[in-house]
């Protein structure tokens, strides 16, 4: 099938490569002429595992001349949806993306689908991008189809977890635009949900909000048991044995961060606060993960003055894997820090070069020099951070680092 793919950040990157491989003919449209380039020349913008491979073998080109589209059977939506602190989600990228999608396909042609993949609030597909879709005349569910299809790539897994999902959801406006879109995955071996569009919107927040929930629960069972002398990943295995609950997401530490889950988090308080409702479960999960990561400082302020003290940063990255620090549990650390008047020394693998975005004034170091430092916070579980040697140090562990445990003052976040 021809596939047209608007925006080509991680999700759309990915699912534009992928579709590619599987032998479908590609064209991805950004605004920034920098990644059109880099993506045309094989060289992936995001770091992700197996995508510079799939760039060079597969049949793929990008642009950012929407008339390219013209010819598109399934056109996928694939912007940015920023949220801000209070909830309100921007859908400035996605309605300036559908409009110019509808004038890229306004006069005689065949039928096509148009699928929202960008993460939006229930309601968004029906309420703003059908409307502008239909200024040129047309019917959704008529001349043309509409689907709402969620992603749940992880960074880093990405391509991966396109390959190979859990489960494929599919919001329709009508059948014909959804057998049209499940064309695509006709060789999946997954579990797929056929639903309308609100709904589909909905199963991705609740199954991202729904993480975050499991994180900060965890996160305060690992705060009552440490005042308790308990050891709260013992708790956790134990649990694990019950498959109701799981053995996902059962990882105590300093809390989640990412590019999704606060946001969506944030956009669902935000969406039911807009329809009148107060959802205390939701605010809380949000609060208790602000609070989590400060609690190293906090800790720290136990055993050092923090003023005029050298603190050493082990990780950046929201995540191993990924040079990502978006909403990175590094972020209220370090102000946190330099508030109190220390110095902050940091290292990460991948992720310094976005960080010293957000943050010119600290410095950016070896592991060598952040092993030198009066005290040591670990923010990241990237696997050399086992390899250290932490003998005669002060640490205090905020992703369970076995390692770590050698050092002369050793304190875990919430174990
Ligand atoms: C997340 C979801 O896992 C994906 O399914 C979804 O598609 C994606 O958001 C999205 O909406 O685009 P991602 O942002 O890549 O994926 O990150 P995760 O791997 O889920 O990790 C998120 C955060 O939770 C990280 O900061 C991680 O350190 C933290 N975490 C995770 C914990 O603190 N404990 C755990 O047990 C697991």
């Amino acid at each position: 099938m021809r596939i047209s793919i608007i925006g080509s950040g991680y999700v759309g990157l990915v699912t534009g490569a992928c579709l590619a491989k599987l032998g479908n003919e590609v064209t991805l449209v950004d605004i920034d002429n920098e990644k059109i380039e880099a993506i045309n020349n094989g060289l992936p913008p995001i770091q992700e595992e197996g995508i510079t491979e799939i760039l060079n073998q597969a049949h793929l080109k990008a642009t950012s001349d929407y008339r390219q589209i013209a010819d598109a059977d399934i056109i996928f939506l694939c912007v940015g949806t920023p949220v801000s602190e209070d909830g309100a989600m921007s859908l400035e990228h996605l309605t300036e993306a559908t409009g110019q999608v509808t004038r890229a396909l306004e006069g005689e042609r065949g039928y096509y689908v148009v699928v929202v993949k960008s993460t939006v609030v229930p309601g968004t597909t029906e309420e703003v991008v059908i409307p502008i879709l239909e200024r040129a005349g047309k019917k959704a569910g008529k001349d043309f189809g509409i689907c709402m299809s969620p992603e749940f790539l992880r960074e880093g897994k990405a391509v991966y977890d396109f390959m190979n999902p859990m489960r494929v959801i599919i919001g329709e406006v009508d059948k014909r635009s959804g057998d049209m879109l499940l064309g695509l995955y006709r060789n999946f071996n997954a579990p797929i949900l056929r639903t309308d569009l609100r709904t589909a919107e909905m199963i991705k927040l609740a199954s991202n909000t729904f993480l975050t929930m499991k994180i900060s629960f965890i996160n305060e069972i690992g705060n009552i048991s440490k005042k308790l002398g308990i050891d709260v990943y013992e708790v956790a295995k134990g649990m694990e044995f019950d498959d109701r609950i799981g053995s996902k997401f059962l990882n105590a530490g300093i809390g989640f961060g990412g590019s999704c889950l606060p946001k969506d988090l944030r956009a669902l308080i935000g969406k039911a606060k807009e329809i009148g409702y107060e959802s205390r479960m939701l605010e809380e999960t949000l609060n208790l993960n602000e609070k989590q990561a400060l609690k190293l400082v906090q800790l720290l302020q136990k055993h050092i003055s923090l003023k005029g003290a050298c603190v050493g940063l082990l990780g950046l990255a929201f995540k191993p894997g990924t040079d990502d620090v978006r909403d990175s549990r590094a972020i209220g650390v370090v102000q946190a820090l330099l508030q109190a008047g220390a110095t902050v020394r940091a290292y990460d693998p991948l992720a310094m070069e976005n960080f010293k975005k957000l943050f010119p004034q600290i410095d950016y170091v070896t592991i060598e020099k952040v092993l030198n430092c009066d005290a040591i916070l670990i923010i990241t579980e990237w696997e050399e951070f086992n390899d250290l040697d932490y003998t005669g140090k002060i640490v205090i562990d905020g992703r369970r680092i076995a390692k770590a445990r050698e050092a002369r003052i050793y304190e875990g976040v919430c174990w």
